[in-house]
């Protein structure tokens, strides 16, 4: 257990960024296609991946929802969501917390039952055979209106034990945290936890709304936090968790490289800061690849990545008991795997 990759792959660690549709591997993409007898933009899983050069997140954005277009079954959901426990099995990812996009499926007539019945039978066989626990969130689409995010929410009522969070994702710029007032102050009362995109494209004014007017439990990226100390020093105030996604800032542009990454000056302020995959089939790796990227690029010592691994889990949704075994898990790895 000498190599940081070896390390990394074996310290059990907690997933917090994750959409589901994001983890749509091009082979998997072309098999359910030709299953549904749909056709892809492109003629073979090379061409596809060539179109996987982004400049930006509405450049990634338009490739991610032309791709989940051939979704339409139950099985696809389960296909999709089996395989990335698969994936995550493999590098010791004990606890996911997964988002789903509803009105990127029901937009094209797929009924919300089949969307999230096939999503949560995989969760389910993932808990029981691969020992992954989970918690669903709902993740809104902000470049869409306030009237088909209420709708979405009616919806989801039906299936409230099942989900545990509603977010907020999609172009960011120009759809501010406070078009969704209304919609999250109804799932709040109905007993929804909440979290929201802010500040990967997006200025710090939405990360201050996303706190104050959606009152999140977390903030999913929030890199440009980091341009406002006010903001900086309330997300250490409350402790507030990051989810921060390293291959994908890169992909998407959101840093300009890697060794300026902002990770690392967040843990060094003193912020509850998270590693995440976010898109994994589109940007080049799963949670491990994000752990490795950051740890190369920033050199982060085993100590920082003990302490990443540890945070993932702080600042999941796991209940305190559940928390604590993870953390005795961790420092019962780091015992028998020191420097
Ligand atoms: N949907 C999927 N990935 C996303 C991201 N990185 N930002 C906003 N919406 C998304
Ligand atoms: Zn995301």
């Amino acid at each position: 257990m000498n190599t940081l990759e070896d390390f990394i792959n074996a310290i059990p660690k907690a997933e917090l960024h994750l959409h589901i549709e994001g983890t749509f591997e091009p082979e998997l993409m072309f098999e359910i296609a030709v299953r549904n007898k749909r056709k892809l933009n492109y003629q073979t899983v090379e061409e596809l991946k060539l179109a996987y050069d982004f400049n930006n997140l509405q450049e990634f954005l338009d490739i991610y929802y032309s791709g989940a277009d051939v979704l339409i079954e139950e099985q696809d959901f389960y296909d999709l969501t089996w395989a990335y426990l698969q994936k995550i099995h493999a590098q010791h990812v004990l606890h996911t917390e997964l988002f789903f996009d509803p009105q990127t499926h029901s937009s094209r007539a797929v009924p919300f039952s089949k969307v999230i019945s096939g999503i949560h039978r995989a969760l389910e066989d993932g808990r029981e055979k691969l020992g992954i626990s989970y918690r669903l969130i709902l993740s809104i689409l902000r470049h869409l209106s306030e009237e088909s995010a209420f709708q979405t929410l009616q919806e989801a009522l039906e299936y409230k034990g099942w989900i545990t969070a509603i977010g907020l994702d999609s172009s960011e710029n120009g759809h501010p945290p406070s078009k969704f007032e209304r919609v999250f102050a109804l799932a709040r009362e109905e007993g929804f936890l909440t979290v929201a995109h802010a500040g990967e494209e997006g200025p710090p004014e939405y990360v201050w709304e996303a706190l104050n007017i959606l009152h999140v439990s977390r903030i999913d990226h929030g890199n440009r936090s980091l341009e406002d100390p006010e903001l900086v020093a309330e997300l250490v105030s409350r402790n507030m968790p990051l989810t921060i996604c390293p291959l994908s800032n890169l992909k998407l542009k959101v840093v300009r490289d890697r060794i300026n990454h902002p990770i690392a000056d967040m843990l060094e302020k003193g912020m509850m800061a998270t590693v995440n995959s976010d898109d994994p089939a589109y940007f080049g790796g799963y949670l491990n690849e994000n752990f490795l990227e950051v740890a190369r690029a920033l050199s982060l010592s085993r100590e920082q990545i003990v302490q990443l691994a540890k945070n993932s889990f702080t600042a999941s949704f796991l209940d305190p008991d559940e928390k604590r075994k993870m953390m005795e898990k961790i420092d019962r790895f780091y015992q028998l795997n020191p420097v």
